[in-house]
């Protein structure tokens, strides 16, 4: 017997909440098929779409490392056998080695007869996340819940799914380049001004606010983040550009996809998505960096079995 899971691509960070707030993306995602083997321990069967450039070492393979921690907190030992499939590019700012522990997880859930809640999944997601990408929850989240979540602790954990304004449409633009996670997290500052601290808390809170109250033009104030990305933007070709190009376009606002290098934009609708795609991607481009452009619904479903 086995099981089948698609977890969609993230969006961390979401302007001002580092690693407190992401958002899952329609239509782009991993595909992860757990079996029962006779193998005991899981080990990993095949890797496709990520022109073998993940190890396969299940001690280094965040889908064998989110299948183990899995069994483990359902207190079940069994042989598990993994299939791969990459449907996200390494190092984009998507969230890829979340969505595969995220689908991984989820899949060894419902083949162990879900003894598990989505919510029990966070933690060994969050393992996996550790061993390659440090210690936070807000891709692997919004992955498996869907939507937009809030972390407001990861332990004890304590996740809140906010409410999202009707209608609001992401654009996420991809260059074609890796930023690894672990580098584009050593050029933050380890120390903030309690100045900063203030700004970057009144930007999350007026976030959260308007996504309570559907009020647009709060959203588009509270997308501009004084910390994170002023330290991260120079990492990326016509990232700073591409921002402008999309506040130009009509955006109600732009930021950086997780740690980058993908960019993403926040708009009121589809149509105004399309034009903000448009501009974004030819702002990165015009830096020499080919790019590519994805519009989404901002209230998508988490992880889902095929
Ligand atoms: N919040 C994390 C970061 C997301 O910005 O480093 C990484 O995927």
């Amino acid at each position: 017997m086995s099981v089948t899971a698609l977890a969609p691509a993230t969006v961390a960070n979401l302007g001002p909440g580092f690693d407190v707030i992401g958002m899952a993306i329609d239509g782009i995602g991993d595909t992860v098929t757990v079996s029962h083997s006779a193998e005991p321990g899981v080990h990993i069967a095949s890797i496709a779409g990520d022109d073998g450039r993940l190890p396969t070492d299940p001690a280094l393979n965040t889908a064998a490392i989110a299948a183990a921690e899995t069994m483990k907190a359902a207190g079940i030992e069994t042989g598990l056998s993994i299939d791969l499939e990459k449907g996200l590019p390494l190092c984009s700012g998507l969230g890829s080695s979340a969505a595969s522990a995220v689908a991984a997880a989820f899949a060894t859930n419902q083949l162990l007869g879900s003894p598990l809640r989505k919510l029990d999944l966070i933690g060994p997601c969050m393992e996996a996340e550790a061993v390659v990408a440090g210690r936070h929850a807000d891709n692997v989240a919004p992955a498996l819940l869907g939507g937009l979540v809030l972390i407001r602790s990861t332990d004890p954990l304590d996740v809140v799914r906010l409410p999202i304004p009707e209608g609001l449409t992401v654009v996420v633009v991809t260059p074609q380049m890796d930023l690894p996670t672990k580098e584009a997290r050593a050029v933050l500052p380890d120390v903030v001004p309690l100045k900063m601290m203030v700004a970057a808390t009144a930007q999350v809170a007026s976030l959260v606010s308007a996504c309570y109250s559907g009020d647009l033009s709060l959203l588009s104030r509270s997308l501009e983040d004084p910390v994170v990305t002023p330290a991260r933007i120079g990492l990326i070709p016509g990232g700073e550009a591409a921002l402008a190009a999309a506040l130009g376009s009509g955006a109600l606002g732009a930021s950086i996809s997780g740690a980058g290098p993908s960019l993403f934009a926040l708009c009121r609708s589809e149509r105004s998505a399309r034009s903000t795609a448009l501009a974004m991607k030819a702002a990165v481009e015009e830096n020499g960096v080919s790019a590519r452009a994805h519009i989404s619904p901002a209230n998508c479903p988490g992880v889902r079995r095929l």
